[in-house]
């Protein structure tokens, strides 16, 4: 047994959950794994006296940490991107192992972190998918494997939203007040409703899966946002659930890439992972399918995985140098979007007009789209109003976007027309 002392930057929900955690397991952790943690310093922008520090020294000096060097190993925990690097980066060049939870940070600056000089190790479980441990198993457990595609529900918060709305039948407005007064998603909620926090995960597991590139700016995505309840029923009619999911896939035109909302059939495993719950699907060449599901976010789940790298770094301080290290990697090509292809759902606004259907499948017939299924109804609210919902076969993206393109400049159109895309997976 060897006793570690832990220097933790930020005291904010996830800070708060590993020392609620060491607070509770700390003798189990120590016992199980020979390292007995002791927080020894932290440095936050404000105070928080309601908080048990467990005995560590308190600043609000990022630098105190950096400077301090009796810690063995440092935890980011502040959040955010700019001060959050900075702070990563100090302390690698200093030659200190961190362990973040920081998403945005390694989405952004994962190549220049994980260099071919980095000389101590940084761990990241936490920052994909809160407690599950899907870093650890796509880093290690499924390393014998190539990976066909790494698929997941990624943002607690827009899960919920959705499943609010298809089970209570509200509005995205409604079910994102309540999650945000649940504490399910921020006061502003942009990164998480706008998909950005999918695509963040998302950047890193592709980079992890398939070598590729540190580079949010490669995934397209799309947020919730535009989902209305007429959406959610009409895709449960047509046997789909609606779910934000992030997807990274091999293909042999390029790697895809993309975060955004979509149709799920209803019995696949992903439909029903609801609540906040995240879950990852992974699809490999040895191992088959496999999938993981669990609190995606959250004080002591977070947290678990947090003290899950903590431990790893003080057992292997220096792991990271071998399992980061991402020089002379043949980089896949990421495809754009456009040369993507998908079924979609349609739903189209139209006026109740003869004629009108066969104009709008006649435009689709023109880009070479053929109807799966349509419904058409009038809705008691708006009498003079259809709504036209049609479900394609698999179409090229460009081909889709210009087909819509066109469906709205029919006359008898009222409106955007909605397009979600289909994923069977
Ligand atoms: N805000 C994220 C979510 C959790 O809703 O999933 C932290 O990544």
């Amino acid at each position: 047994m060897r006793e570690f002392r832990i220097g933790i930057a930020g005291l904010g929900t996830v800070a708060q959950g590993v020392l609620g955690i060491i607070a509770k397991n700390g003798s189990e952790i120590a016992h199980r794994s020979g390292v007995e943690l002791v927080v020894g310093r932290i440095a936050s922008r404000s105070a928080k006296p309601e908080v048990d520090l467990l005995g560590a020294e308190f600043s609000t000096n990022l630098d105190d940490l950096l400077q301090d060097e009796s810690l063995d190993v440092l935890l980011e925990l502040i959040g955010g991107e700019d001060v959050a690097h900075d702070f990563i980066r100090k302390a690698l060049d200093l030659g200190r192992p961190v362990v973040t939870a920081n998403k945005a940070v390694v989405a952004a600056h994962g190549d220049q972190l994980f260099g071919a000089n980095q000389p101590v190790s940084l761990r990241f479980e936490a920052a994909v998918a809160g407690a599950i441990p899907v870093i650890q198993a796509i880093r290690e457990s499924l390393v014998a494997n190539r990976f066909e595609h790494v698929v997941g529900i990624i943002n607690g918060t827009c899960n919920y939203i959705l499943t609010a709305m298809r089970d209570e039948g509200r509005s995205f407005e409604d079910a994102l007040s309540t999650a945000q007064e649940l504490g399910y998603a921020e006061a502003d909620p942009t990164f998480d409703v706008g998909g950005i926090d999918a695509a963040h995960k998302l950047t890193i597991l592709l980079a992890l899966a398939f070598d590729a590139s540190f580079d949010f700016s490669s995934v397209h995505v799309e947020g919730i946002t535009g989902i209305t309840a007429e959406d959610i029923s009409y895709a449960d009619e047509l046997g789909y659930r609606i779910k934000h999911v992030g997807i990274a896939r091999r293909t042999d035109k390029g790697l895809e890439a993309r975060a955004h909302p979509a149709l799920i059939p209803e019995d696949q495993l992903l439909a029903n992972v609801n609540g906040v719950l995240n879950a990852v699907l992974v699809k490999t060449d040895a191992a088959g399918n496999t999938l993981f599901s669990g609190p995606g976010a959250g004080s002591w789940a977070t947290g678990s995985a947090v003290l899950a790298d903590v431990v790893a770094t003080c057992q292997e301080p220096d792991a990271g140098v071998r399992q980061n290290s991402r020089s002379d990697v043949q980089r896949p090509a990421i495809l754009p979007v456009e040369e993507t292809t998908c079924a979609h759902y349609l739903r189209i606004p139209t006026r109740d007009e003869p004629g009108v259907f066969a104009s709008v499948a006649e435009t689709l017939s023109n880009h070479g789209i053929s109807i799966e299924a349509a419904i058409q109804k009038q809705p008691a609210t708006t009498q003079d109003i259809v709504s036209i919902v049609i479900v394609t076969q698999p179409v090229l993206e460009s081909e889709a976007a210009a087909a819509v393109r066109e469906v709205e400049q029919l006359d008898q159109v009222v409106g955007q027309v909605a397009r979600i895309r289909i994923e069977t997976l």
